[in-house]
């Protein structure tokens, strides 16, 4: 029997999650600056245009900047309070620093938003300052903090956020039980479900054909609505769709109703305007505040429409890690190691990390060994002044990763040594300085042996026989073709300058570091042909020791027969090993019916894999769970966002069964 998950239409998981032990509460701290240009940490309320501005900067050169403004309050920038260390029911302290561009005083304000509503700090403030406002609050419930103008004459006035740090105590881990309701899916095809009427008289709700239907509403709040027993300090996502044919255009809201000691109060949760005729999704999340029950309700926020509703959709978005599953470098312990690849933030998540070394025997960083983040341009620019041959590297963001790796005994392979991506313009320049010319061949191969040795020797010194293995080129095969791609690479040292870097990591490496080729779409022709004549010439140099199969792949593609040629044709070259080194399986739509289907790849995938374990060193899939990918639309990693194992992951840990 494969393992399916149910795709019954009503549906209400009880997950049963091994609690996990150590729940405790640390304090944290959050800073933004704006420095890095990123503003995707707020979003945006009413439709005001907001920007990472280097107008105005309290520190540095950037700040946030909201303009386009027509009012106050509303037209405002939101915080996501998710990547904050901000709990319910704690203490938290938050500062910022805010100018507003007008040469009047005026209130700014910060308050909560999304769900319930209320002034947390207001200051008077002068226009055209940097002004620092600070405070300590305790929310009960919370999901923006929104930064806003609170006095009549700064209406439309564009104002700028920088510097904001928020420091708290984080949440104790809410340990799930078994009664805890993970995720609930009504399309209301075999009933009301536990939906009913809210409101007095004449409102009705009753099953038809397309959902459940609402009518006789005489107020906004008449709706249909359902308990839920929600559990405080967790996120759920909600989703629902709605269905009206009365008016031009109705704004809907997804509407909370809780209790605590008797006494009961609302939220707002989520709005969308749905046009006449138009099914309309209506999306949004919720974190629970620590109430008695939970009511949830859909209302409209004017207009008495009656309106159709369908698949309703709650789940907790609930991280845990559970260690009461197969443990994969077990079950393939006999034929080959079993890995994947982590992002610095990863391996900075302790909890993610015990997880991680529980399951996989070996990681590989994800961008941390590459040449953008080892080279230090600033500083090869200097010592290029004596000696254009030098090149600084510099080794920040690689050291967690390999630090984590050390304490817990799990090898690294490393990515990547010569690549024509993620390496910076510079390295290939006179003077590192990209409006010169490209160095001459001599100098670009002094430098790639000054790169390659400080790489082995820093490695070497500091984390002796840690990594097992490099990728000393990638991806150097130009797609749909036998040829080689052109890069800086081939523009400036030429064809050769793969056996060139692999003569050079083979004179660096420790003794026993196994040295690869590595390479996607490596399956297809005409590319195979190429990798196949690239590896034919490296093993003719006795400087390779393999080579790698990316494997990003989707759902049936390649066809498992396409690759088991791709093995044998690679392998008929000499005595070579291959890793699978970067494996993952796009889906190409979020459906359960598509998780059977990934799951039933990756099973055949790691049938394949078993039948060549002699010759396989390594597997490892480029990714732990789902919205890390680098393919994160894709959802093609064997855990889903919440840490918990798909189908995919059953097909590859229970070999056998999949094979019943
Ligand atoms: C990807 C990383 O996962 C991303 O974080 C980064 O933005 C781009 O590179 N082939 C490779 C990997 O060899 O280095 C790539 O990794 C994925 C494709």
């Amino acid at each position: 029997m494969k393992r399916r998950i149910s795709t019954a239409i009503i549906m209400v998981m009880m997950i049963t999650m091994c609690a996990f032990a150590g729940a405790f509460a640390e304090e944290s701290t959050y800073s933004v600056d704006f420095e890095d240009m990123s503003s995707s940490m707020f979003t945006m309320s009413g439709s005001v245009r907001l920007s990472v501005s280097g107008d105005q900067a309290h520190e540095g050169k950037y700040s946030l900047k909201v303009s386009d403004r027509k009012q106050n309050d509303w037209d405002a920038a939101d915080l996501r309070i998710g990547n904050t260390p901000i709990a319910t029911g704690e203490e938290f302290s938050l500062s910022v620093w805010v100018y507003v561009e007008s040469d009047e005083a005026g209130d700014f304000t910060i308050g909560k938003a999304g769900g319930d509503y209320a002034y947390l700090k207001t200051a008077r403030i002068n226009g055209r300052e940097w002004t620092c406002i600070s405070f300590k609050a305790t929310v009960d419930e919370l999901q923006n903090l929104r930064f806003m103008t609170t006095s009549s004459n700064w209406i439309g006035c564009a104002y700028y956020v920088d510097d904001l740090t928020i420091t708290a105590k984080t949440a104790e881990a809410v340990v799930p039980d078994n009664d805890m309701l993970m995720s609930y899916t009504s399309d209301f095809s075999s009933g009301t479900d536990g939906w009913y009427a809210r409101g007095t008289g004449e409102t009705r709700v009753s099953v038809t054909a397309d959902g459940l239907y609402t009518e006789g509403r005489t107020a906004t709040w008449n709706s249909p609505g359902r308990d839920f027993p929600l559990t405080s300090g967790v996120s759920y996502d909600l989703s629902v769709w709605i269905y009206q044919d009365e008016k031009d255009v109705v704004p809907f809201i997804l509407s909370l109703a809780r209790t605590k000691d008797g006494t009961e109060s609302y939220a707002n949760l989520g709005t969308a305007d749905v046009k006449k005729g138009v099914w309309t999704e209506l999306k949004c999340t919720y974190k629970a505040g620590a109430y008695d029950a939970y009511v949830l309700y859909v209302e409209t926020g004017s207009g008495l429409v009656s309106f159709t509703m369908k698949d309703f959709k709650l789940s907790a978005d609930f991280v845990s890690y559970r260690f009461d599953i197969p443990v994969l470098k077990d079950v393939y312990a006999g034929s080959f190691e079993f890995g994947g690849a982590l992002t610095r933030e990863e391996a900075e998540n302790n909890a993610l990390m015990d997880f991680y070394q529980s399951q996989f025997s070996i990681l590989t960083p994800g961008n941390e060994l590459k040449p953008d983040s080892l080279i230090d341009v600033v500083y090869s620019k200097q010592l290029a002044k004596k000696d254009d041959t030098q090149v600084a590297l510099r080794f920040s963001a690689a050291k967690p990763m390999l630090d984590q790796a050390k304490a817990r005994g799990i090898k690294v392979h490393g990515h990547v040594l010569v690549w024509h991506s993620q390496t910076p313009e510079a390295f290939f320049h006179e003077g590192y300085d990209v409006n010169k010319p490209f160095v001459s061949r001599e100098v670009m191969l002094a430098r790639l042996d000054n790169y390659i040795r400080q790489v082995m020797e820093y490695t070497e010194k500091n984390y002796p026989g840690l990594i097992v293995s490099w990728d000393v080129v990638n991806e150097a095969v130009a797609d749909g073709s036998t040829k080689l791609r052109d890069s800086n690479w081939t523009r400036v040292v030429g064809e050769d300058f793969i056996n060139r870097a692999f003569e050079i990591a083979r004179k660096y490496a420790p003794e026993g570091t196994l040295l690869f080729y590595n390479d996607y779409n490596s399956a297809s022709e005409p590319k195979l042909t190429g990798i196949a004549k690239v590896m034919a010439g490296l093993i003719a140099d006795g400087t390779v020791d393999g080579f790698g199969f990316q494997s990003h792949y989707d759902v049936n593609s390649p066809g498992i027969k396409t690759i088991r040629n791709a093995f044998d044709r690679i392998l008929g070259l000499g005595n070579v090993k291959l890793r699978i080194s970067e494996l993952d399986v796009s889906v190409r739509y979020d459906l359960d019916t598509e998780y059977q289907k990934q799951a039933d790849y990756y099973g055949q995938l790691m049938d394949l894999y078993r039948e060549y374990s002699d010759d396989i060193v390594s597997v490892q899939v480029w990714g732990v769970t789902d919205d890390q990918s680098w393919r994160a639309s894709g959802h093609p990693l064997l855990f889903d966002k919440n840490g918990q194992p798909k189908p995919a992951f059953w097909a590859v840990a229970e070999p056998d069964k999949a094979a019943e």
